[in-house]
């Protein structure tokens, strides 16, 4: 597991080296639903919200912009994290994100967290354990809300040239149950920045 993890890491440190954000699939100008669903959920804005995977997502930038003043984006890429902050475009995004370099299944949070969100990171876990590692991590950790984005069944069966799992809603939904239900959930297309389509699931999952 040690050598995957190795490999994983140098393959995501290749890819933010060699791919502007024009040139990889994920890159989303307005990063939809999360925005949308976060917003929607009227939270205090010194609520506690990880990106898990973020990369360079404008994501926690946008949601410095609506007022959130503790957003933390951890990515198994440090070169990703770097840029990300690089691009950042005000102080107040600036003060409010903290950037980990962290491998998701080895991630321990600092405080409570009150959103999880996760889009095209989780679809990665192939290995059962590794699944099951992630799942049980969140559970324990009991955020209150946690939002995934995961290619569905209708969607690509790699991202980034790595394998990943297809989810329905219903999977993700049985996966977290029943210390979580669900919320509400969509199949959204995304339009990759060269103009092909790739179909996401996305859930939004309420502790219960
Ligand atoms: C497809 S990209 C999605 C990036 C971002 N979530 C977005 O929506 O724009 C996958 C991201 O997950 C990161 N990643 C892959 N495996 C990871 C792991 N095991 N732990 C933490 N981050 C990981 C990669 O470096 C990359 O930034």
């Amino acid at each position: 597991m040690e050598t995957a993890l190795l490999n994983a890491r140098t393959h995501w440190e290749h890819i933010y080296e060699t791919k502007t954000t024009q040139q990889v699939s994920w890159t989303q100008e307005d990063p939809q639903p999360s925005l949308d669903w976060i917003l929607k959920l009227a939270l205090d804005p010194s609520s506690f919200i990880v990106d898990s995977g973020g990369g360079r997502s404008l994501l926690a930038e946008k949601l410095t912009e609506q007022g959130f003043s503790d957003v933390e984006v951890f990515d198994i890429s440090m070169r990703a994290l770097t840029q990300a902050r690089q691009e950042l475009k005000s102080e107040v995004a600036r003060e409010a994100i903290s950037y980990r370099v962290c491998n998701v299944l080895d991630y321990k949070p600092e405080k409570d967290i009150t959103v999880w969100h996760d889009r095209a990171v989780f679809h990665f876990l192939v290995d059962e354990d590794q699944r099951g590692t992630y799942i049980d991590n969140l559970k324990k950790w009991a955020p209150k809300h946690v939002i995934l984005g995961t290619f569905s069944p209708n969607g690509p069966l790699k991202c980034s040239g790595l394998p990943i799992q297809q989810y329905a809603a219903d999977d993700l939904v049985s996966l977290f149950a029943p210390e979580y239900t669900l919320v509400r959930s969509e199949e959204r297309i995304h339009v990759t920045p060269t103009g092909n389509t790739q179909a996401f699931t996305f859930v939004e999952l309420q502790r219960a």
